[in-house]
């Protein structure tokens, strides 16, 4: 149908998933039309500043702008009207019931749908947005058909494609995927959109499915849950493990995660999962899971499980250093895993709520998430710039996050600085120096025996 440096695509929505797969595209030389409804944002990638603090999109966005192989527009007329293809990126956050938000999917889909009504030729729309399952041929099909008065399978084509990008990775998962799948809403749009990926991924596919979109859609959300289960899974295992005396959750979970049926990854016990998909996409799930007249009541327990974490981590706490009232805690690590900025959803933040709810005068510290979390905890709290003066006089620190600058303290860091030295690691990061804490530092770490 076409060769790499011919395919234009369009990206409609340029956060975390609409600009890794602009970098992600325009490095394998398709050209690439971003558009998005906000203005500020289309300026920076216009100047190739990445709003967002991918490394790789970071890295790339400027030289593949300044080449010309990204180019961005406040026009979605020119959006589509350039291009073959139009990828719909637009978030779909959770509404107040837990259910996921359609209306940016659905604006989106009324700008291409409004312009394909001129357009000659084959346009392929594909949905990357997460959306429940069967949207794609319940909402966005007869909405694309009802804006551009064409039919689906003919002269405009219509698919659903999974995303499943890490934040801190997801330029890389989208050039080196571990697996693609297909949702076609009929066999001529699976068709285009398999040969623009045969292109892009010249002979070294990853494993593909073609299937239907609402099956698609539900390989999404089941990816997600079961990511999820796994965290609330050894969560579980952990909170065991801290009762009975000699248990340690690692050893436990490295057991387990010998038998290749169930593998290692996702068996890290902590303060509870985070971020912007994991918690949403299960709310999401529960929610169809309702609306379709059955209780998911594993997938409740997922999120409850992860929910008492978080407030058990303030419990541990509350176990050594007592009522918490105007007490002075340090918190070190607010981004929802290392490596990145987001703060969405984070582990940390709850738990900083939770402090500053019992009273407790909260210290806050990480490398590069410090200004996302000034916007969500204001003035509640304090700002260090350093993991030393985040500690400085402190009754106890709670490492949540696991930053590999962390470890450089050391036991004698903690005596020097903290008023009383209790140090609760929820990601067991000083658990290999555990030897070097003596009777004075009290130290205490999530899935790991409380008992001697
Ligand atoms: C997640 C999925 O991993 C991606 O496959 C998916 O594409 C993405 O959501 C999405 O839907 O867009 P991400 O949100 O970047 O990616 O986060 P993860 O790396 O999966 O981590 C999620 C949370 O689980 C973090 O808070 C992390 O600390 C926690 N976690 C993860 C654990 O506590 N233990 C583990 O063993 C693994």
């Amino acid at each position: 149908m076409n060769n790499l440096s011919t395919w234009k695509v369009s990206i409609f929505g340029l956060g975390y998933v609409g600009l890794s797969h602009a970098v992600a595209y325009a490095l394998k030389n398709i050209r690439v039309v971003g558009f998005d409804v906000d203005g500020e944002k289309i300026e920076l990638v216009r100047k190739g500043v990445s709003p967002i603090k991918e490394p790789d999109a970071v890295k790339h966005l400027g030289s593949l702008v300044k080449d010309g192989k990204i180019r961005v527009t406040e026009n979605y007329r020119d959006a589509v009207l350039s291009t073959d293809i139009s990828f719909v990126c637009v978030n779909t956050p959770s509404l107040q019931d837990g259910s996921a938000d359609l209306s940016q999917v659905r604006s989106a889909i009324s700008m291409i749908g409004e312009v394909l009504r001129d357009k000659e030729g084959f346009h392929l729309v594909v949905v990357n947005s997460t959306v429940p399952p069967s949207t794609t041929e319940n909402v966005v099909k007869p909405l694309l058909e009802d804006v551009s008065g064409k039919k689906i399978g003919e002269d405009v084509g219509l698919c659903f494609m999974p995303e499943f990008l890490r934040e801190g990775s997801a330029v890389q998962d989208i050039l080196s995927p571990w697996r693609i799948v297909i949702g076609e809403v009929d066999k001529k749009s699976g068709d285009a959109l398999h040969q623009f990926l045969l292109d892009v991924y010249r002979g070294k596919l990853p494993p593909l499915i073609r299937t239907s979109s609402v099956n698609a859609e539900l390989i999404k959300y089941a990816s997600n849950a079961f990511l999820a289960m796994r965290v609330s899974f050894i969560n579980t295992i952990a909170r065991l493990c801290e009762l009975l005396p000699g248990a340690n959750v690692d050893v436990v979970a490295h057991g387990m995660g010998l038998d290749p049926r169930i593998g290692t990854r996702y068996l890290k016990a902590g303060p509870g999962f985070g971020g912007i998909c994991l918690p949403k996409d299960l709310r999401a799930l529960i929610r169809t899971s309702e609306k379709f007249g059955y209780d998911p009541v594993l997938l409740k327990a997922i999120y409850k499980v992860n929910e008492e974490q978080m407030r058990h981590v303030v419990e541990l706490v509350e176990n050594v250093s007592g009522n918490l009232r105007n007490k002075d805690v340090a918190v070190l690590g607010l981004a929802f895993k290392a490596g990145i900025d987001d703060v969405r959803e984070s582990p940390a933040i709850k738990i900083v709520n939770y402090l500053v709810g019992r009273g407790a005068r909260v210290k806050v510290y990480d490398p590069l998430a410090i200004e996302n979390a000034k916007n969500v905890l204001g003035n509640k709290v304090m700002y260090a710039s350093s993991m030393y003066e985040c500690i400085r006089d402190c009754d106890a620190v709670i490492v949540v996050t696991d930053w590999k600058e962390f470890k450089r303290l050391t036991p004698e860091d903690l005596r020097r600085f903290m008023r009383k030295t209790v140090l609760i690691d929820t990601r067991r990061v000083f658990i290999d120096r555990i030897h070097e804490f003596d009777e004075k530092v009290m130290y205490i770490a999530v899935g790991i025996s409380l008992l001697p």
